[in-house]
């Protein structure tokens, strides 16, 4: 696990876009997983900037998102396949039959389940897959106490997941949906390259247990320990009680410039 503490958040979805742009140019066939939440919006935006440039040409790449609510209305605003198009999908050169998210209304959850993960496979499995955390340490919607081997399949919101995406439902909980359908830690454990991004004080405790604490499923993102290529990328606050922080930073600024690709 490499953890990346840069100053701000603007400086970490530079960093991590340049990553895209490296492995999009490489392999322009390239499998995404991606993920919502506010966390990744500026990484985006600095992907729309280098498609606007020329830099990133998305037409042959496939994408798969991590996760969708259950229940809302089909084009609901607050759906992630609404969040995807707005953020990114629609202004870029992608094209659209590729980008992939589940379905939060389907009659059959576990077949329809069982085919997300076997689309994937079918891609050729995902080459980088972004992360959000959420203050609890899921990953995805993958809740404390998720099975650390689970493949996509429907989970229960907690009370405090719920609480924190109510900002994106006008504050009020009740209108958060209680369930959603979710790769599973297993599947995200598949993809080749992992990238977390982590921003503000709100998440410090979180990054905290996955980077330092036990490998546990209290902590889902604790099992990108396990993972051979996961790059941690954190603002200050994020880090703040990271115990070994000013190794990671002396690291970092040692790392041998053939390696320097974030
Ligand atoms: C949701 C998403 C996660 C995301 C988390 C954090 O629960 N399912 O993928 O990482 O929120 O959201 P934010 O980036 O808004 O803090």
């Amino acid at each position: 696990m490499e953890v990346i503490i840069v100053n701000n958040a603007e400086l970490a979805a530079k960093k991590a876009a340049l990553i895209y742009k490296r492995l999009i140019n490489e392999k322009p066939t390239a499998v995404l997983g991606l993920a919502t939440g506010s966390t990744p919006l500026k990484l985006y935006s600095e992907l729309v900037k280098m498609y606007e440039n020329s830099e990133i040409d998305f037409s042959r790449v496939t994408t798969f998102n991590l996760d969708e609510y259950v229940g809302l209305p089909e084009g609901d605003k607050n759906s992630y396949r609404f969040f995807m198009d707005e953020n990114l999908f629609d202004k870029i050169n992608i094209d659209k039959k590729k980008t992939h998210l589940p379905s939060g209304n389907v009659d059959d959850v576990n077949e329809h389940c069982a085919e997300y993960d076997a689309k994937i496979k079918h891609a050729g499995g995902i080459d980088l897959q972004l992360l959000g955390i959420g203050a609890d340490g899921h990953i995805g919607f993958n809740e404390p106490t998720s099975s650390l081997t689970s493949k996509t399949r429907i989970k229960t919101l907690t009370k405090q997941t719920i609480a924190d995406n109510a900002r994106f439902f006008g504050g009020d909980p009740e209108k958060v949906p209680t369930h959603a359908i979710t790769m599973g830690i297993g599947s995200i454990m598949e993809s080749n390259m992992v990238i977390l991004l982590a921003f503000g004080k709100n998440k410090a405790g979180a990054i905290k247990a996955a980077v330092e604490g036990p490998v546990s499923a209290m902590v889902p993102a604790s099992i990108l320990q396990m993972h051979p290529n996961v790059k941690v990328i954190v603002d200050l606050d994020a880090a703040s009680e990271l115990e070994l922080r000013q190794y990671y930073q002396w690291v970092y600024e040692r790392k041998p410039d053939w390696q320097k690709d974030a």
